[in-house]
């Protein structure tokens, strides 16, 4: 089932969720994905139509917040002619284009209670209602569902079912959010510059030790999408490179400090940062004999910084 290696890393939590799905690929059952924002629902609710026996039929995705409630129902079910104003003909519900096949219901959470009641009345009987008409209709569609929001609370705030809930999450796959997995960050890393390299003809660039330490101590709120951008866009502005920490956009310099936790408190009385900068700069200098690149690494800059610093403190250009 190889369609489960588009999924990349190799982190316990994501291993031995990758087994779940396998199995449950293998069936007709329904499948409930959870997980925050960017942490890859798509992707594995992907992986799991394609390795499934259904995966040369019908693979239909509703994103379940990207309608208003008026049409999410003739959406999911169809309408028959003259149900509503502008319902000038029948129409075939996303039920009836995925028979046989696969319904993927996105963002799970979204989906209006009124409509929960029909979803839970599909999952046990297999049986639909178009709107307007009286007379339902069977179809044999796998469903597979995925929430970014804690659907517990939903319950408990009234705006789930916890019937549809129950039926739902008979098989609960959950991603793990990036920061729980640091282990698989070099992977993804790895994966996502070798692809852009690809994708835009360029020469992968590298990220230095210090670079990933930061990476690997940040919070990820937009999780392997986040990642994947930031690769992106270093890959491309830093071609061929190697990325140091002061590459990174702003919101790592937070981790960046942290990750080395400065010992210095700045005075109550204040201090002259650029004469501290000049001593550090010669401080550094002295302890490595004068070696740039070593001193470089001790303040935690870069080469090129340090150079540009030290001419900027006066030191001779060479
Ligand atoms: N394990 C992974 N390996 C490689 N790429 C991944 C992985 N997980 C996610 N991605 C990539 O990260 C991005 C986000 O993944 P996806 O769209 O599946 O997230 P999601 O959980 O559906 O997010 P949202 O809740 O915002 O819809 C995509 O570009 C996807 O290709
Ligand atoms: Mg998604």
């Amino acid at each position: 089932m190889g369609h489960f290696n588009s999924i990349i890393g190799q982190s316990p939590a994501l291993d031995s969720l990758i087994r779940s799905a396998k199995m449950v690929a293998a069936t007709d059952v329904t499948v409930l994905i959870k997980g925050e924002t960017g942490t890859g629902k798509e992707v594995l609710a992907t992986a799991i139509q394609k390795s499934s026996p259904r995966a040369s039929k019908a693979f239909i995705t509703l994103n379940c917040a990207a309608l208003p409630e008026s049409l999410i129902e003739s959406e999911l079910f169809g309408h028959k002619k003259g149900s509503f104003t502008g319902a000038t003909a029948n129409k075939q519900g996303l039920f009836q284009v995925a028979d046989g096949g696969t319904l993927f219901l996105d963002e799970i959470n979204s989906l209006p209670v009124s409509i929960q009641a029909k979803l839970l009345r599909f999952l046990e009987s297999g049986e639909c209602l178009s709107v307007g008409d009286i007379k339902p209709y069977k179809v044999d569609v796998r469903v597979i569902a995925a929430t970014n929001a804690d659907l517990n609370k939903q319950i408990d705030a009234g705006e789930f079912r916890q019937d549809l809930y129950f039926r739902l999450n008979v098989v609960p796959l959950e991603l793990p959010p990036l920061a729980q997995r640091t282990e698989d960050i070099e992977h993804l890393i790895k994966h996502f510059l070798t692809f852009f390299a690809d994708i835009h003809y360029i020469t992968a660039p590298k990220f230095s030790k210090q670079a990933l330490k930061i990476l690997k101590g940040y919070q990820w709120p937009g999780n392997i999408r986040e990642l994947r951008n930031l690769c992106e866009r270093l890959s491309i502005l830093l071609a061929g490179k190697t990325i140091e920490p002061e590459n990174l956009p702003h919101e790592f310099s937070v981790y960046s400090r942290n990750a080395k936790a400065t010992p210095f408190t700045l005075p109550e009385v204040g201090l002259q940062l650029d004469a501290l900068e000049a001593d550090l700069i010669h401080q550094a200098l002295s302890r490595t004999q004068g070696n740039r690149s070593k001193s470089a690494k001790l303040l935690g800059i870069s080469r090129d910084t340090l150079l540009y610093r030290m001419q900027k403190h006066g030191y001779a250009s060479h």
